[in-house]
């Protein structure tokens, strides 16, 4: 196969499991040591060659658009294509046809993550020259993934988050297809939850006798759907950062790598890295722990923060717990109430998540 693959990027969706981080933003927007998740999917996309990219959106167009522009800043050329409703993977590829054309293509799901990105399986997908590819991880929790059933190297059969699982290989948000997946899509019908499953169609590639590849991940791979993957995610790519300090520090200590940016100011705080803290950030009388990422303009002021994601412009103020495993959404507020009596004040979205000591 000699033709240049094209990247095909699944930016749409509902993300109902990050609720309510996810009601108003997107969930590969979400910020993983303060870069969207998307973005690592973007790099790894260009780093094995790709240059033409498609890109699916929803609802969250604009803010996806708005983040990713033209493509230029990643080295792509970037198409969007609008996706009327998140109606499946498959779906997602329909939708694509024109774009994609007889091309083959990889297929990466945004809020994917892949230690050690994709450029190995580009070249043997194109060596090789399979109908499709499929990158398989074992998993302690199959039957929340796509399933794939193995018969030495060939695959025998997939199944969608089966409720009993035939094998612990979860197939991850990374697929290598010729365009025989688009007829394959046109050929499947809605599964039970009523979405175009693309592990259907690949099914469907199976049944004709046409060749499906597995390759087992063996780096680390997160999808960062849900808020345990997430904070993982984030202490994983917190673990290779580097360590630059460009705010303004006073009777502030530093430990280990820690990435700064530059206008956060720090007073008489502690950071122990890995962490980063973004640009405009302000910490005070803070400590700051091991695998936390604070974002853009945010505000710790006599708190105390560890394994935790801080959202542009949120704020933790005058608590006596440490804050930990958390996800704080964009702009909220979490301090103590001055006035009697001593109670909990909230104003909380739906669908959120607050443990109290
Ligand atoms: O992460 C790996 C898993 O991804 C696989 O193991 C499953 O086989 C596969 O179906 C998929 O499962 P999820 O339930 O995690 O998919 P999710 O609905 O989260 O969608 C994945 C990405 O694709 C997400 O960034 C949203 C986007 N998407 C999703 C749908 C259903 C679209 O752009 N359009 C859609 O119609």
């Amino acid at each position: 196969m000699s033709r240049t693959l094209k990247g095909l990027v699944l930016s749409g969706g509902a993300g109902t499991r990050l609720r309510p981080i996810t009601h108003t933003s997107a969930k590969q927007l979400v910020p993983v040591a303060n870069r969207p998740v998307l973005f690592y999917g973007l790099d790894a996309l260009h780093d094995a060659g790709i240059r033409e990219v498609g890109i699916i959106v929803g609802d969250t167009q604009a803010e996806i658009q708005a983040a990713v522009g033209d493509g230029s800043a990643f080295g792509l050329e970037v198409t969007y294509i609008r996706q009327e409703a998140p109606l499946g993977l498959a779906h997602a590829v329909l939708t694509a046809a024109e774009f994609l054309g007889e091309d083959p293509f990889c297929m990466y799901l945004g809020d994917n993550l892949l230690r050690d990105g994709i450029r190995g399986l580009v070249e043997e997908f194109t060596r090789s020259g399979p109908e499709a590819m499929i990158l398989l991880q074992h998993v302690p929790n199959p039957s929340a993934y796509g399933v794939a059933e193995l018969d030495g190297e060939r695959v025998v059969r997939l199944s969608e988050k089966p409720s009993e699982p035939r094998s612990d290989l979860a197939l991850v948000g990374v697929y290598l297809f010729t365009h025989a997946i688009i007829e394959a899509a046109r050929r499947i019908r809605p599964s039970a939850r009523g979405e175009l499953e693309i592990t259907d169609a690949i099914q469907h590639l199976i049944d004709q006798g046409l060749r499906v590849e597995p390759h087992i991940v063996t780096g680390w791979w997160k999808d960062t759907g849900k808020l345990a993957d997430m904070l993982e995610a984030n202490r994983l790519v917190l673990d290779v950062i580097g360590h630059r300090i460009q705010g303004e520090l006073t009777e502030t200590s530093i430990e280990g790598r820690v990435l700064i940016e530059p206008g956060a100011v720090l007073i008489r705080s502690a950071v122990r890295g890995p962490a980063v803290i973004g640009a405009g950030a302000r910490i005070e009388e803070a400590y700051i722990g091991p695998y936390t990422a604070i974002s853009d303009g945010c505000v710790v002021r006599r708190a105390e923060v560890e394994h935790s994601i801080l959202l542009a412009g949120s704020r933790i103020e005058d608590l006596d717990a440490r804050v930990e495993g958390s996800l704080i959404g964009k702009g909220s507020t979490i301090t103590r109430a001055p006035a009697l009596p001593r109670a909990y004040r909230f104003l909380v979205g739906d669908n959120s998540d607050i443990g109290i000591v």
